[in-house]
């Protein structure tokens, strides 16, 4: 019998959606688990997609003038190019319009029908197609609004088939009660048991067929109502009833989703369906909270919430990093702050802060400090002892980052990486190798050295699941070929960076991100795919450039000819400059520096051929150049004496 894979899952993506921080949320908790059960020895599997059959989904294609099946082949392309971007692996991609998930669909609901779980009648109530939801009475208010999801609802008489959901409450409470960690997080277990001790109701598995789904067989007049079908996916991918290994990924280990659809969907619909089948259900079901911007739900129907993309490109233009760091420590933002009980706000200054304090100032830092140094010619120090403190605190990490993946709490996890990082930094300090260096105490310097490089080490191994291009980049830089190819047990115990390797070239992971000028360029909803995304830019191995990248940088003259305030934005400047005869507008995160009566009349420098963006909705066509203060304010460079309008500088 072969050996069963750690099997992983996402739920599946609404297709009429857009890949957005909040849904690329629980696709990278599931990466980073997959890489993590990778790193521990098992075979784990990771499966997501895209839910093409809801009607939101028709009504969708319809508007941009497209029969509902191409709209999907397009649009379902989107969330493979996001994923692709962020760095997630998954093993598999399921589509529900393909042929493979049809058939199990068809396969499940004529063995339920046997086994007398489905009957016919006629559902009369609220349905929503915004959250393609039947509702009771009580979930709707008096102006037809749902009340938790604020989605509109309308009134619907149709015959429909039935599941029996009301006949599993004992079961699926029976198992609750004896698998404590089938439901996570407790929270959430409790509010299906509170779900369950109501009274389940039966539930439409059918509806009419108004063009798009899958046929009820035998009732081509209805397709399968999408929730039925989707869930359906998770077995689907495993090849059941007919592939001889489909139980080699049956029962998953884990399905991942947000608050939304749990209880309801995944924690009683999708199990009693599988205790219908016969069929084992799957180890954890793991509900995470929302991202919300004041307050609300992040969603890109309401506009407010970003795509990667624009975050990482917005990171990248505030720091000066590579592009691979920038999608590194969003991955890392997202799933360090992401939690299991509550929600969390969105923004970028939390980003910034994460980046800047964590990132910047407790991890990247201290292993530029040490290899900006050379100490013993960039050589690590053989058999140097090993400080018993640093040691303790590396196993003591070890066991509380494991324990917390148990549960799948990925921010708990990320959150006990960091005492050991900020213990090397202390430890680095009280033994200030550049004075032992000095005084000529070359052991001193040799255990100081070896142990901060160990700490940051196994550090970054553990942060490997979720920046998996930073830990490459930190090898490169210790010398070795990679710090994931080890076994779990070898590579957590602290001391196995090997001596006497030449470390590579240092370059600092994570310069700091200048909150002045984080800001989103404003990408409008698209309503057609978006185009093929950019292949990723190799790691730079240094930050040194050539003359000729810097020629590439087109820096001229211009005089500020007019400035005022952008409305909403407290840090930016609408400036109008004249570079030599022509008019442009830049804006410039300037303001807390300069009131814009003072610039009027100056000269500045300008990146005169950067990409023209939005800031806050206002074009802006180049930048200036501008050193910071301690306090971050920017100090305007200018030429020392007059320059011709629009002259080149170099
Ligand atoms: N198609 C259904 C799932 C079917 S699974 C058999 C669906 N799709 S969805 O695209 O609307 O949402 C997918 C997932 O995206 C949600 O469960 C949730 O995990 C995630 N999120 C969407 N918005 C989110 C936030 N604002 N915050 C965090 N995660 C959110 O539901």
């Amino acid at each position: 019998m072969p050996e069963k894979r750690y099997y992983i899952t996402t739920p599946i993506y609404y297709v009429n959606g857009v890949p957005h921080v909040g849904s690329a949320t629980t696709t990278l908790l599931c990466d980073a688990h997959t890489r993590y059960r990778k790193l521990r020895g098992d075979n784990a599997y990771f499966l997501t997609g895209t839910d093409e059959h809801a009607q939101k989904v028709a009504d969708a294609a319809v508007k941009v003038g497209k029969i509902p099946q191409a709209f999907v082949d397009e649009v379902s392309q989107r969330f493979v190019e996001c994923w692709q971007y962020l760095g997630i692996e998954y093993d598999s991609f399921i589509r529900t319009s393909e042929e493979r998930h049809k058939k199990v669909v068809r396969e499940v609901f004529s063995r339920l029908q046997a086994s007398g779980d489905v009957y016919l009648g006629v559902y009369e109530g609220w349905y929503s197609v915004a959250d393609e939801t039947f509702f009771r009475d009580t979930d709707v208010d008096e102006n037809g609004i749902v009340k938790e999801t604020g989605a509109k609802v309308e009134r619907i008489q149709e015959e429909v088939h039935y599941f029996k959901l009301s006949a599993y409450g004992e079961r699926l409470k029976a198992h609750i009660d004896a698998h404590p960690t089938f439901l996570l997080p407790e929270t959430r277990r409790n509010e299906v048991l509170a779900m369950i001790e109501d009274g389940l109701r039966d539930i439409a598995i059918s509806r009419k067929n108004a063009g798009w789904g899958i046929a009820v067989p035998g009732d081509p007049e209805k397709v399968f109502y999408v929730w039925f079908d989707a869930l359906i996916n998770y077995l689907s991918d495993t090849g059941w009833p007919e592939s001889p290994d489909w139980n080699t990924r049956w029962p998953a280990d884990a399905h991942l989703m947000a608050k939304e659809i749990y209880a309801r969907f995944h924690a009683t619909f999708w199990p009693a369906m599988l205790l219908g089948l016969g069929l084992p259900l799957p180890k954890h079901v793991v509900g995470h909270g929302w991202w919300t911007v004041g307050g609300e739900k992040g969603s890109k129907s309401k506009g407010n919430i970003p795509e990667p993309k624009a975050v990482v490109e917005a990171l990248v233009a505030a720091s000066g990093a590579s592009e691979s760091a920038a999608k590194d420590a969003l991955r890392y933002y997202l799933l360090r702050d992401i939690r299991f009980t509550d929600d969390s706000e969105f923004s970028l200054e939390l980003l910034a802060n994460r980046w800047n304090a964590d990132l910047g100032n407790d991890f990247g830092n201290v292993l530029n400090r040490i290899l900006k140094a050379t100490y013993f010619d960039g050589v690590v120090p053989v058999n140097a002892p090993l400080d018993a403190g640093l040691a303790a605190l590396a196993a003591e990490t070890v066991a509380g980052y494991t324990k917390a993946l148990e549960r799948f709490d990925w921010g708990s996890a990320l959150a006990s990486v960091w005492p050991l990082l900020r213990a090397v930094n202390v430890y680095l300090a009280q033994k200030a190798p550049w004075k032992a260096a000095k005084a000529g105490e070359t052991e001193a310097v040799a255990e100081a050295v070896y142990n901060a490089l160990e700490g940051v080490r196994l550090a970054t191994y553990l942060l490997s699941p979720v920046m998996p291009g930073v830990a490459a980049e930190v090898a490169q830089q210790l010398g070795v070929a990679s710090l994931t190819d080890g076994t779990w047990e070898e590579s957590t115990r602290f001391g196995t960076l090997p001596g006497g390797i030449r470390t590579g070239e240092p370059a600092p992971l994570f310069p700091r991100v200048d909150t002045k000028i984080l800001t989103l360029t404003e990408t409008p909803m698209e309503t057609t795919p978006a185009p093929s995304v950019a292949t990723e830019t190799p790691a730079e191995t240094s930050n040194e450039i050539t003359i000729d990248d810097f020629l590439k940088v087109e820096l001229r003259i211009a005089d500020i000819v007019a400035a005022e305030k952008v409305e909403g934005a407290d840090k930016l400047l609408k400036l109008q400059l004249k570079i030599g005869e022509e008019d442009r507008q830049i804006v410039s995160g300037i303001a807390t520096a300069y009131t814009p009566e003072e610039l009027v009349g100056r000269q500045i420098v300008v990146v005169y051929n950067l990409k023209p963006r939005k800031m806050r909705g206002v074009e802006s066509k180049g930048m200036l150049l501008a050193a910071t203060d301690a306090e971050g304010n920017a100090i305007l460079l200018q030429p020392d004496k007059k320059a011709d309008s629009g002259s080149t500088v170099r």
